[in-house]
């Protein structure tokens, strides 16, 4: 156990609404994992009332930039087992076999479910087209437009949810907190409005379920495939109202990013793994500079290697050479290729000056997802009575120390689907909140750059003792003095200080390398000390950090019967 680190903003209160509204069931929310949760809850029971707030638009969250697809068993030769295999496999010990289990077996009947709502999904001579990613072992990916997988899935969505005139949406709404009742379940949410008529500034929903679905955090790295509004703000709400967050320390760094140069921040250009797929390979340097495939010789499956061996490997050779980026050579897909399966991809190099079908593109690892998260069971509860979470805000057990490519868009889905199923039958009694008389703690929003710089340099893809400990000094002393009337840029601070802090930690206790967490002072996995969970929760206002041992899940160390 590891108690607090100093300065913790362990608090938000928002000021006293000056608005209330309520719903049976608030999404919060509005990706894949968002937007099935509010279209199944009312599947299962019409009767509820669904109100699902976003911060942004509809369309704003990660869904809409996911390129390489949604992984699941769906060709020939391919089974749900071997789907397991694999995503165990690039789990590196960590996953929960039952939740990966629900994961890949549900998956083809919910991807079919996609298909049946009007999700375009891409066709090769009248079958479903299908393609591979890192540490895919069959063709397993399918994908919409080339690669625009995620704006055809959340094109879909949208249009389903604004059939049914029963689910409410507020836009442009930053879910600020919970508010609890007496037995520390969920009585409801203060959200922070701009600009919707009566409903504008903070505002509170009674409520007698919240789903978190509000994604990553992106954002507390300077640079990320995660679009702006990734500011972890379910996952920070979720701790502040007592829920456990687990593996905060397994951030996955997405192996080719495009690089734009040293001075570049925030949201980055996704070269996605499918490009590889299709036989891109990477290589230190210009063919006319001796440029050598140096994934030959690193991993069996060389560039198509899960994604952190990629990840690992390409920051190695960036210090060996002292290039700030490698190369990514997929010239010989020829432009026709090119156009039609990668359009979107093709369309940005060109806006950033390379022309991929007759240049090399720079890539560098850059941070993409979080696998850790608010901790849930198989069917999304959180440890909160009355609060659900799933997708990227929630550590449901599937993606281990590394996630398999592909498999968050299934994760959204198949976990807002278990979700619904069992949501309606236990919704929470109508609850009065309980007064909060939690003091504030904000931090100011223009010291967001300055902490995206000390947890990129210092808890980004290579990690020691050292420079974690240097970065929990410099986050402490980021904290406090904000601003007493916030505006959604404070807010979103606070969480991504908060979040850095409980990672930094996480990441801190965590002596080993395994799967996307890499320790250069421990270089190696140790499943003696370390098979098992880091849980970060707030008691009595203190950041309390406990190791959970959990018997490791490679596909090796399971037996026949509990594979
Ligand atoms: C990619 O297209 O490379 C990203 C897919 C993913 O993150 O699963």
């Amino acid at each position: 156990m590891q108690s607090s680190p100093p300065g913790l903003p362990q608090r938000l209160r928002a000021p006293e609404p000056g608005w209330t509204t309520r719903a049976d069931a608030v999404v919060i929310g509005s990706g894949i994992a968002g937007l099935t949760a509010a279209l199944r809850i009312r599947a299962e029971d019409p009767a509820l009332s669904v109100l699902v707030v976003t911060k942004d638009v509809l369309s704003a969250g990660s869904t809409q930039w996911a390129q390489g697809g949604i992984a699941a068993a769906l060709g020939p030769g391919d089974t749900p087992e071997q789907h397991l295999h694999d995503t165990l496999v690039a789990g590196a010990g960590a996953c929960d076999v039952e939740a990966v289990r629900a994961l890949v077996t549900e998956g083809p009947a919910a991807v079919h479910e996609l298909i049946a709502l009007g999700t375009r999904f891409d066709h090769h001579e009248g079958e479903l087209s299908l393609t591979r990613e890192g540490g895919h072992l069959r063709d397993r990916i399918a994908h919409a437009g080339g690669d625009a997988t995620g704006a055809e899935i959340q094109r879909a969505l949208i249009a389903a949810v604004e059939r049914d005139p029963a689910i409410e949406v507020i836009q442009h709404a930053l879910a600020v907190d919970l508010l609890l009742a007496a037995d520390g379940g969920v009585a409801g949410v203060t959200l922070h409005v701009l600009g919707e008529g009566q409903r504008d500034g903070v505002g509170a929903v009674h409520c007698r379920a919240v789903v978190l679905a509000s994604g990553g955090l992106g954002q507390v790295f300077s640079q990320s495939t995660n679009p702006s509004v990734s500011t972890g703000d379910g996952m920070a709400l979720a701790m502040r109202a007592g829920a456990t967050l687990r593996d905060l320390e397994f951030v996955q760094f997405h192996p080719t990013v495009m690089y734009l140069g040293p001075d570049s921040q925030g949201q980055q250009p996704l070269i996605s793994e499918a490009v590889r797929g299709e036989g891109a390979f990477l290589v230190d340097a210009l063919p006319e500079e001796g440029g050598t495939r140096f994934m030959q010789g690193e991993h069996q499956l060389a560039d198509l290697a899960p994604r952190d061996v990629v990840a690992k490997a390409i920051t190695r050779r960036m210090i060996e050479t002292g290039e700030p980026h490698m190369w990514l050579d997929a010239r010989h897909l020829g432009a026709a290729f090119w156009e039609r399966r990668f359009p979107t991809i093709l369309a940005v190099c060109r806006e950033h000056g390379v022309d991929p079908t007759t240049e090399l593109i720079p890539v560098a690892p850059a941070q993409h997802y979080a696998s850790g998260g608010v901790a849930t069971d198989l069917h999304g509860r959180s440890d909160v009575p009355g609060l659900y979470a799933t997708g990227e805000v929630a550590c449901s057990g599937v993606h281990g120390a590394n996630r398999l490519a592909s498999n968050s868009l299934l994760e959204g889905l198949v976990f807002s689907r278990r979700i619904a199923a069992v949501l309606p039958g236990e919704l929470r009694p109508w609850a009065e909140p309980v007064p909060d008389g939690r003091p504030a703690g904000l931090t100011a929003w223009d010291r967001r750059r300055a902490l995206q710089e000390v947890m990129t340099s210092r808890v980004g893809v290579l990690r020691t003792a050292d420079g974690m400990q240097e970065a929990l000094d410099r986050l402490a002393a980021l904290g406090g003095a904000g601003d007493e009337a916030p505006g959604v840029d404070g807010w979103e601070t606070t969480n991504l200080l908060s979040l850095s802090t409980a990672l930094a930690a996480a990441a801190l206790l965590r002596e080993e390398t395994r799967g996307s967490h890499w320790r250069e002072d421990f270089p190696d996995r140790d499943d003696l000390r370390w098979a098992g969970h880091v849980d970060s929760r707030l008691v009595a206002g203190e950041l309390r950090q406990d190791f959970v041992a959990a018997p490791s899940t490679d596909p090796s160390a399971l037996t026949v019967e509990n594979r």
